[in-house]
Parts: structure tokens; C-alpha cells; sequence
């Protein structure tokens, strides 16, 4: 079985960007994959502390349930993650555990180790996102901090599906093709087609 795993970055419950998660994570759901989703917001993730207590090991010392999803990342063969953008960036959620993903940056390019668990099968990530506004570069400071955080996991980047000009919460019900398009892109990234 393929692991996919969703990650909820948005602290709004059932907001624009859970909405379309639950659809692209159906999407992904088939006979050759196992999904679940995690809800950021729901658990205890500090910051990073840049302490260095991972320079040598590749091991987080800071004891939340970051020490759990880390073999989540390591493990899985498809990542989705949504966020809404809070002040033209990921939110501070996400970017929590981007962030103490320190470990395994050190684990990968201190250490040399293998990061990726899923035995040399390549892995995919979706990135998700909906903002209130619409300037044209909206997107792209948390484009550019989500393609980082998957380079350094050893997850492609397969693209993302971004809507603007979407705020109050189930806004996105609205919109007349984004939870189709959802669908789709979470059916595309485990199938290709
Ligand atoms: C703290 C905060 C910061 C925000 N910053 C931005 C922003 O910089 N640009 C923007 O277009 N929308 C911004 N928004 C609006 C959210 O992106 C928007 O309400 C979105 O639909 C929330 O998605 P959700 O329902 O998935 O949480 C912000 C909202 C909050 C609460």
C-alpha cells in the first residue's frame, strides 16, 4: 500500500483549505493507497528552537508530536499539504513544523542518511492554498517556502492548486469548480492521470 498523508495547515476547522484537502485526500483514496490526514492545529508543535540539538544525531530533543510525524514524512509516498495564506506566507502551523524540520535537513545533508523510507520509490507532494485577495504574486513566498521544505524531504514538487480572492470560511462551497479540481489533483498525483 502507498502512504498518503495530508497535512492540515489552516487553524479554521472545516475552513477553505480543510475543504479542499478532504476532497484532494478522496481523490488519492484507491485500492493501492492507504490516506490520513493530520491536523496541525490540533497538535503540539513548537518552533524550532535552533539549539543545535540535532547537529549530531539527526534527532529532534524537543519531545511533541513532531517525533511522530517525522516518520509520517519519512514514510510516505505522497504528501498534500494545504494552508491559507497569512500574511503572504504559510501559517505559522505550518511553518512550525516546516521549520523543525531542521532534523531531517541535518539527517540528509550533515549526516548523509537516507531520508526517505519508502525504499527508492519517488515521492510527490500537492500544495494547497487559498488566499483573501488577488495580487498577482499572492502565492509565490509560500510556493517558494513549500518547494524548499519538499527538496530537502525528497518529495517533487508536482504543483499546486492555489485559489485567490477566497476569505469567509466555506467561501470555497461557492467557487464553481475548485472541489472538483481538488478531486482531481489528489486523483492526478497518485495515478498521473
Ligand atoms: C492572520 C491572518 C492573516 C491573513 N493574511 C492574508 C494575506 O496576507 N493575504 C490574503 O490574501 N489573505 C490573508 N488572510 C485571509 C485568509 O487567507 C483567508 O481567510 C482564507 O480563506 C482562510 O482559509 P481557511 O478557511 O482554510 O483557514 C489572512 C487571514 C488571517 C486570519
Amino acid at each position: 500500500m502507498l502512504k498518503v498523508l495530508g497535512i492540515a495547515g489552516s487553524p479554521r476547522r472545516d475552513g477553505n483549505t480543510d475543504l479542499l484537502l478532504k476532497e484532494a485526500i478522496a481523490g488519492a483514496a484507491g485500492e493501492n493507497t492507504q490516506t490520513k490526514t493530520v491536523i496541525l492545529s490540533e497538535l503540539s508543535i513548537a518552533p524550532c528552537r535552533h539549539c543545535d540539538g540535532c547537529l549530531n544525531t539527526g534527532k529532534c530533543v524537543v519531545d511533541d508530536d513532531m517525533q511522530w510525524l517525522y516518520t509520517e514524512l519519512r514514510e510516505l509516498d505522497y504528501l498534500i499539504l494545504s494552508s491559507p495564506i497569512f500574511f503572504m506566507g504559510v501559517t505559522s502551523q505550518t511553518k512550525a513544523m516546516i521549520d523543525r524540520c531542521q532534523a531531517l535537513w541535518v539527517l540528509k545533508y550533515v549526516l548523509k542518511l537516507p531520508l526517505a523510507l519508502n525504499l527508492n520509490r519517488e515521492r510527490k507532494g500537492l500544495f494547497i492554498s487559498v488566499g483573501a485577495t488577488k495580487p498577482a504574486e499572492l502565492f509565490q513566498p509560500a510556493i517558494a517556502t513549500v518547494k524548499i521544505w519538499f527538496k530537502t524531504l525528497d518529495i517533487s514538487y508536482a504543483g499546486e492548486l492555489v485559489f485567490p480572492g477566497i476569505d469567509a470560511k466555506g467561501a470555497i462551497l461557492s467557487h464553481p469548480t475548485a472541489l472538483k479540481e481538488a478531486l482531481a489533483a489528489g486523483r492526478r498525483l497518485v495515478t498521473g492521470q
